[in-house]
């Protein structure tokens, strides 16, 4: 049983200890915010749940194995490193932190003392993102062509984050799972419309082998659009997440071109076969993700969404701001 102590319980946060207190692998032991009135929702819902104002209750109580980090993302690093340097695992909102040196700090402090981080990249455990992935794996998709997702809505406007800081991780997180390769560059465009920081912002990722990405997030969009489209040699796909059911539709579609020997005109050959919607696993993310890493703690294994996981996000955002601050000048990362 991992003894974990959550700080922050403003609107994710409450998402976090439902999950926790429902697995057999976990027990939420104390709940930290510095809003009393966050402090009394919990008392409300878990009356067995200690609720502290002080992180440091949490962070030095030798009752407490794991500390996840629910906080807005500037105080995720003072917060994730203090719990590291009093022994506890720990569980960090996306995005990991707010600077790469954060990130590989907390990294290199967690490897010197045995500890494990996992960075909340919710998306990965979604049935949606592991069907996505057998597809690709298993070689249905062929050689992949592009990654293209759109992730609009009106707000949540942040005060503290732009809208590529707090929707981009999930694309940047998923894509980076998905393609399984680092980026080579970044360009990156934006505009900010109200509070100074970025409402809207288009990123494009170059990979290796020809593989293209682009991401669209944007605050000021009339209605909600979370469609991803994925590109590959042999199959097409498009992930419609606000689909209640058939959230894939993968389409037997592509282009051949060959040219003939003698024929100067280039052959295109447009093939147009069956879609089809595969079954997805129906299971809260949160709760896989969470068991996942009361696992990885108990028998000693390292999660795919690890620090590392988490510095390779945070190294593409910090790259997309420096491009958007430029106008979309090229990052090579
Ligand atoms: N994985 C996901 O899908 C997902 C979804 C939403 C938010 N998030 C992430 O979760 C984190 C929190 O976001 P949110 O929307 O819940 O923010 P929020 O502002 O609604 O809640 C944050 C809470 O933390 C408390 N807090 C802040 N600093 C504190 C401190 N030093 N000590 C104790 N309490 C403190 C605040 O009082 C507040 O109640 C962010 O990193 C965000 O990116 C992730």
């Amino acid at each position: 049983m991992i003894r974990i102590g959550v700080i922050g319980y403003g609107y994710w946060g409450p998402n976090i200890v439902r999950n926790l207190h429902s697995l057999d692998s976990t027990r939420v032991e104390m709940v930290c915010d510095k809003s009393p009135a966050a402090l009394a929702r919990v008392r409300k819902s878990y009356p067995g749940i200690t609720t502290v104002l002080d992180p440091a209750e949490i962070l030095t109580s030798p009752q407490i194995d794991a500390v996840a980090v629910i906080t807005p993302v500037w105080t995720h690093y003072q917060l994730a490193k203090a719990a590291l340097e009093n022994g506890k695992h720990i569980f960090v909102e996306k995005p990991f932190t707010s600077s790469t040196a954060q990130a590989e700090e907390l990294i290199e402090l967690a490897d010197r003392k045995n500890l494990k981080i996992m960075v909340d990249h919710t998306f990965l455990f979604t049935g949606a993102v592991r069907k996505i992935q057998e597809l690709i794996k298993s070689g249905v998709l062929g050689d992949l062509y592009y990654y293209d997702s759109v992730r609009v809505n009106l707000g949540l406007f942040q005060h503290d984050v732009s809208v590529l800081w707090d929707l981009a991780p999930h694309d940047l997180s998923i894509m980076d799972f998905l393609i399984g390769q680092q980026a080579e560059a970044i360009v990156a465009t934006g505009g900010s419309h109200l509070n100074g920081h970025e409402d809207i912002a288009f990123i494009t990722l170059y990979f290796p082998e020809n593989v293209i990405a682009h991401i669209n997030v944007n605050w000021l969009s009339p209605v909600k659009v979370r469609t991803t489209l994925i590109g590959g040699q042999k199959k097409m796909l498009v992930w419609n997440d606000v689909e209640a059911d058939e959230k894939i539709k993968v389409y037997d579609k592509g282009v051949e071109i060959t040219s003939a020997e003698g024929v100067r005109e280039l052959l295109v050959h447009y093939r147009s076969g069956d879609m089809w919607s595969p079954q997805i696993e129906q299971v809260e993310a949160l709760r896989l993700e969470l068991g996942y890493f009361a696992d990885c703690i108990t028998n000693s294994k390292t999660p795919f969404n690890d620090g590392q996981a988490g510095l390779r996000v945070v190294k593409m955002l910090e790259a997309a701001e420096r491009s958007i601050k430029k106008r979309g000048e090229q990052v090579r990362l």
